[in-house]
């Protein structure tokens, strides 16, 4: 398992780096492509472990994926073998994409329940019931969620009762090709699934309401083969922005969409950071800034992302003066608590709220990526720490970060990966 050495106390970030395509958005596609018969394609694909995965579950289905550096052309006239295995479902949850587009296209699938999280239970009740709702018949047996329906869904109505993205892109999926219009209250409205309604939109699907909660779907009996470009990937964005306020540095970030990151740059701004916006770039200098502490709570978009929580907390953790984090998406969502403690971090954790003392010095440590975005936290508290950071299991960070060191190079941190 590879590491990372993150040498001591690194000079601020400066520089300008260039955003991958989102991991959340292009999952959610890949999958989507199942729901017609042919050769759709992706632009802006980032590389990463992740989409391995997804194409290594679609080749288990039957689909032919090739393509160019950062695009797919993904095949499904061969796509018949209607399962994906717990093998790959348990490595990745959105794998559970493919059942949606399955059920829907073909009136029965098998798909291996996700299981848990490393940072605790994921349920999946809201994309089962969604689907029941549109008329899916649901058994749970075995591990499995095996799924069918008699000719197409019938469509229907499903209030979502709280927001969700990955149940939102399941249902949304499925009701592409019922057989009647089908009303999705209290959807998920995240970049990602605008890219989704994009995409199904150039598969010949019938969506009204793209950017608000109520998504309006009108089946149709057949879509055909897809071509889009994959949103910019506003967590790894924030990510980087973050480094460029841990190290009062400046970094711009560039192909991407500023309103995406806008809860962020909020909080960075009231942390005293200066922030500057284009088209498609924003740059945040936090250079001679004495950063003041803050409370945040995460919630759905267009709130702060629980996915950036653990790098804001990394950064709150050097900043005199408490702070506190409260994440309402996932609220046991802390695993990176005791890493960030290991390398001298004062953080008391009460239910879902993070209490951090910050303005201690940090001190490099061997630490342990539990999750994704941890690893990013970790990396960052790394940067400023005294003494040299080894990171181990960063196999979490290769699921989403594309090309991480290389960017982290251009920015001035010099990240070693110690192959193993
Ligand atoms: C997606 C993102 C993940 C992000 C999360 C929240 C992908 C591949 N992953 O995950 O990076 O952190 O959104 O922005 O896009 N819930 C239920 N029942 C369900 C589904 C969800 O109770 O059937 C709950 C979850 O436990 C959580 C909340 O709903 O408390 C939101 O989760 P959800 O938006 O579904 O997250 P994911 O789609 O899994």
């Amino acid at each position: 398992m590879d590491r990372f050495l993150v040498p001591a106390m690194s000079k601020p970030l400066e520089g300008e780096v260039e955003i991958s395509g989102a991991k959340n958005a292009v999952l959610a596609v890949m999958a989507a492509t199942l729901l017609a018969d042919g050769i759709s394609e992706i632009t802006n694909v980032p590389h990463l472990k992740d989409t391995k995965t997804m194409s290594d579950v679609l080749r288990v289905i039957g689909c032919r994926i090739d393509g160019g550096s950062h695009e797919l052309r993904i095949d499904t006239r061969g796509a018949n073998h209607l399962e994906a295995p717990y093998e790959l479902v348990k490595t990745m949850r959105a794998s559970f994409y493919v059942l949606g587009p399955l059920v829907a296209r073909f009136g029965r699938c098998r798909v291996s329940l996700p299981g848990g999280c490393a940072w605790g239970p994921r349920p999946v009740d809201l994309h089962l019931k969604g689907l029941e709702a549109l008329g899916a018949t649901i058994n749970v047996t075995h591990g499995y969620v095996e799924a069918v329906c008699e000719g197409r869904l019938p469509g229907g109505t499903f209030h979502f009762p709280i927001s969700s993205v990955g149940a939102t892109v399941n249902v949304l999926m499925a009701a592409t090709l019922a057989n009647g219009t089908s009303f999705l209250h209290n959807a998920a409205i995240e970049p990602e699934i605008d890219n989704l309604v994009d995409y199904l939109i150039s598969m010949g699907a019938k969506i009204q309401g793209r950017g608000t909660r109520t998504l309006t779907v009108e089946g149709v009996a057949e879509l055909h083969p897809g071509k889009g470009e994959t949103y910019a990937d506003r967590i790894e964005a924030g990510s980087f922005l973050s480094g460029a306020v841990i190290t009062h540095g400046r970094v711009k970030v560039t192909k991407m969409t500023p309103e995406h990151v806008g809860a962020l740059l909020s909080v960075f701004e009231a942390m005293g950071c200066k922030v500057t916006k284009g088209k498609d770039w924003v740059e945040v200098d936090a250079r001679n800034v004495t950063l003041k502490p803050v409370s945040v709570t995460t919630l759905p978009y267009p709130g702060f992302p629980t996915d950036l929580q653990a790098p804001l907390m990394a950064i709150l953790t050097t900043v005199p003066g408490i702070s506190l984090i409260q994440d309402t998406v996932y609220t046991d969502r802390f695993t990176h608590i005791s890493e960030l403690q290991r390398l001298g971090a004062d953080i008391q954790l009460t239910g879902n709220t993070a209490r951090i003392i910050g303005g201690k010095a940090l001190q490099g440590a061997e630490v342990m990526a539990s999750d994704l975005r941890a690893a990013a936290a970790l990396v960052l508290a790394g940067l400023v720490a005294e003494g040299e950071t080894t990171i181990s299991r960063i196999y979490h960070l290769d699921r989403g970060y594309e090309d991480f060191e290389n960017k982290m190079d251009l920015l001035g941190a010099k990240i070693h990966r110690l192959l193993e």
